[in-house]
Formats: structure tokens, sequence, C-alpha cells
């Protein structure tokens, strides 16, 4: 029998137990200046979690148990940057990767796409590079990326995005089967627009309060599942699209 003060009751009656201390949890965040990152670390720190931040921007320190690094992922030295983050904060039991940029095709611009494969999908494979052998040798951990539906799409506006993100999500599946058995999950969350600068298209179906977007985040912490696509609905529309798409391509019309 358990007593709510964690004393139990023993042949010999009650006998005392030291109080229960809550781990801390430690989390690296990339992509922290802003839209969903930015009020997923106001979230973890409401909930006593220690947060390592980065991202190109410095932002206002939202409270002691948060530390901030500025860095590009792009950047020679982010692996350096990111190691001496998780050096810092003692540890990683989470790592979060939300940097990701989304421009529209510029056809007169074709190396912009070549910067949305680099920050989507290489920057990603940086961070896991740095994080999983961390999380393997400790043999627990959590790596969660944020793709996208559009992993599915066949899109003429945004072709690097879509592929990116196609990429990102193949990679994280494959290492979710990689690393389970090391004791680290990893986690694919397919979002379709979450209302933040980057969903700045006129059409924007079933739109995400960021809100919202953060709560499901929060689930995904909670429930460490493989996959999560949301909203459910928009997920079926657009797979129904995307082999709309590919048929169309391939009969040419
Ligand atoms: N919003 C949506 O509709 C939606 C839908 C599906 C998936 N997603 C995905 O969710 C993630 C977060 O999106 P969001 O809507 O929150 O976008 P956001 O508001 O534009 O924020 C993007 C974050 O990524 C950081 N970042 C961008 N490039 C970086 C770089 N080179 N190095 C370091 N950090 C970089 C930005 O910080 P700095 O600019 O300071 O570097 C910023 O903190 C993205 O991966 C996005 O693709 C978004």
């Amino acid at each position: 029998m358990l007593r709510r003060d964690g004393g139990t009751l023993g042949r010999r009656g009650w006998q005392e137990r030291a109080p229960m201390v809550e781990p801390v949890r430690r989390a690296v965040l990339v992509g922290t200046s802003d839209g969903i990152g930015l009020a997923f670390t106001g979230r973890l720190l409401a909930d006593g979690w220690q947060v390592a931040g980065l991202s190109r921007r410095g932002v206002e320190p939202p409270g002691p148990a948060y530390r901030h690094h500025v860095v590009d992922v792009t950047a020679p030295d982010y692996p350096q940057v990111l190691g001496r983050a998780i050096d810092d904060l003692g540890g990683v039991d989470l790592c979060v990767y939300f940097a990701g940029v989304g421009d529209p095709l510029d056809l007169d611009d074709l190396a912009a796409e070549h910067r949305t494969f680099e920050v989507n999908l290489t920057g990603a494979v940086r961070t896991v590079e740095v994080v999983a052998p961390l999380m393997v040798a400790a043999g627990a951990g959590h790596l969660v990326g944020l793709s996208s539906l559009a992993d599915r799409l066949v899109s003429a506006d945004a072709p690097g995005y879509a592929a990116s993100k196609a990429g990102l999500s193949s990679y994280l599946l494959g290492m979710a089967a990689a690393l389970r058995p090391r004791g680290v999950h990893v986690t694919t969350v397919r979002f379709g627009f979450v209302d933040t600068k980057m969903a700045k298209g006129p059409v924007r179906p079933l739109m995400l309060p960021v809100d919202r977007a953060v709560e499901i985040l929060m689930d995904c912490v909670r429930t460490r599942p493989v996959v999560v696509s949301r909203p459910r609905r928009l997920a079926v529309v657009t797979s129904a699209l995307s082999t709309l798409a590919r048929l169309r391509l391939l009969v040419g019309r």
C-alpha cells in the first residue's frame, strides 16, 4: 500500500520513504526564435524543463531555465555549437528540430531551392549526427522532427520544400526503426498549415492555431509515437491529391 507522501505500509507498520524528486528534464530545441518552436519553448519551460534553444536570431530569454545559442544550422561550426549547448545543459532527453524555410519556387533563383534542402533536411541530419550517439550511449532519449503533410505532394509551387520534407520524413522513419532497439524514440510530425509567418500563402485550409500545434507536440512528448499527421482530414486529402497529381503527370495532362 502506498501512502500519499510515498510511505509504504509494511509488516512493521508505516515505513517512511524519502520524497520522490522529479529528475530535471533537458530539451534542445533547434529553431526557437519564432513560430511553433518559440511557443513550444514557453510550454516546456512552464512544465519545468531546462531548455537550450538555437537559431540565427537571438531571443530575449523567457526564463532562467532557458539558454539561447545563436547559430545557423547550415554553418560549418553548427555541430560544435550544438554539442556545447548540450554540454551546458548537462545532457539531452528531448531534441526537437523546428528549423525550416519554405519559399515559393523562383526559377530565376534556383539556389534558394538548394538552401531549402540545407536547412530543412541536411540541418536535421547534422542534428541527429550530434544528438543520436549521446542518446544511444544513455540508452534513452526522444528525437522529434517537424516535417509536413507536403512530404507527399507533387508541388509545382514549392518543389524544394516538398522534396526536403519528403527526405526528412523518410530519414526520420528509418532512424526510428534503427534507434528503437537502442532505447531511443524518433517522432516525425507532419502538420498541414499552422498559423505562423511560414504559412503565408492565400489558401490555408484547416489551419491549426499555434497553441493547438504545441498541444499536439506535448502529446508526442508524452506518448512518443513514430509519426503524427495533423489535421487528419487534411492528411487524407493530401494523400489523395498526391496520387492524382502523379497520375496526371504520368499521362501528361
Ligand atoms: N507553419 C506551417 O504551416 C507549417 C506546416 C507544416 C510544417 N511546418 C514546419 O514546422 C517548422 C516550424 O515552422 P514555423 O511555422 O514555426 O516557422 P517559422 O515561424 O518561420 O520559424 C522557423 C524557425 O526556424 C529557424 N530557422 C530557419 N532557418 C534557420 C537556420 N538556417 N538556422 C537556424 N535556425 C533557422 C528560425 O529562426 P531564425 O530565422 O532566427 O534562424 C525560426 O526560429 C518548420 O520546419 C516548418 O517547415 C510548418
